[in-house]
């Protein structure tokens, strides 16, 4: 059809949602062009989320690293902000899909969601090395001061908890492994490690690599994007989110606040008598 032609109004509502995605009709349901029982009897489920956000077939590898991404994103007990949300909303009698959505919400550029910010950061390192021929380190000094200039805190560095987040190292040593085999090219883990030295130079303790770092690595060596680096972080929680808010909901808690009515959060207004006086 050319672009001139007149356009049925039955071809603009068929437009109106096209997608690449899926192609359901009566007694079809066809993903990436995958027919659902070939997917049903032959995939795992993180292949398959390769496939809906990609289009594609992951190799075993990169299968393999994104569901390490995934896993070791699943949980932070409710000490994160996210479980512990989703825990509070789901004593309050909402459903499971509110809790759910109560957790995600709360995955911002500092809990959970600083992969996609982390993701730019490496982005921008490797395009600063490539185009330069000092060498990674340079280009890291270049990129973090940059950064640093405008905000303090690194996205995907530095964690409350750990002096080491026990999630990173095993992360990026898959990554090694699988850039050993031609599979990635280890470049993010290359980048990853680097800004955690710059930023711990001088210093006793280490600003350690986090999850979001790490994972975001795994997502940069995969080609994804740094908004999808986010959403996957939010896909893995949000399997902790749930397992957390089916089990307050199971222990019939009611209207749980996020401490025990004992302890009272300290008044800093003025004293009772100086809003009558
Ligand atoms: C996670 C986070 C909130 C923890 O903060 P915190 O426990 O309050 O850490 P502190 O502010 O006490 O930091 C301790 C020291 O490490 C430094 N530091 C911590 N995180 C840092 C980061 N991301 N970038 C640069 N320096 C950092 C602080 O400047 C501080 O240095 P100082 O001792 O010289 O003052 C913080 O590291 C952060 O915002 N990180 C970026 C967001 C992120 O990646 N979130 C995902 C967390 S899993």
């Amino acid at each position: 059809m050319s672009d001139n032609e007149p356009v049925s109004e039955h071809e603009k509502m068929a437009r109106w949602w096209s997608t690449a995605i899926s192609d359901i009709s009566p007694g079809v349901i066809r993903l990436r062009g995958h027919d659902i029982v070939e997917l049903i009897h032959g995939w795992d489920l993180v292949s398959v989320i390769w496939l809906m956000l990609r289009g594609t077939t992951p190799s075993p590898e990169e299968a393999a690293l994104l569901q390490a991404a995934m896993v070791a994103s699943v949980d932070h007990g409710p000490q994160a902000p996210s479980i512990a949300a989703a825990r509070m909303a789901v004593t309050c009698g909402v459903g499971l899909n509110n809790a759910i959505a109560t957790g995600v919400n709360v995955l911002g550029d500092v809990h959970g969601g600083a992969g996609q910010q982390c993701l730019e950061l490496y982005l921008e390192i490797a395009d600063d090395e490539a185009g330069s021929n000092d060498g990674l380190d340079a280009a890291v000094a270049r990129v973090v001061d940059r950064w640093r200039s405008r905000q303090h805190y690194l996205p995907g560095f530095g964690h409350r908890f750990h002096p080491v987040d026990p999630r990173a190292a095993p992360l990026l040593q898959l990554v090694d492994r699988a850039a050993e085999q031609g599979a990635v090219s280890g470049r993010f883990a290359r980048i990853a490690r680097a800004v955690e030295a710059y930023l711990s130079l001088g210093r006793p303790r280490p600003v350690p690599l986090n999850i979001d770092g790490a994972t975001a690595a795994i997502y940069g060596e995969l080609g994804f994007t740094p908004q999808l680096a986010r959403g996957l972080f939010c896909l893995s929680r949000s399997v902790g989110i749930l397992a957390h808010a089916a089990e307050e909901q199971g222990s019939g808690a009611r209207i749980k606040g996020p401490m025990p009515p004992s302890v009272l959060p300290a008044y800093t207004g003025p004293p009772p008598d100086h809003a009558t006086s």
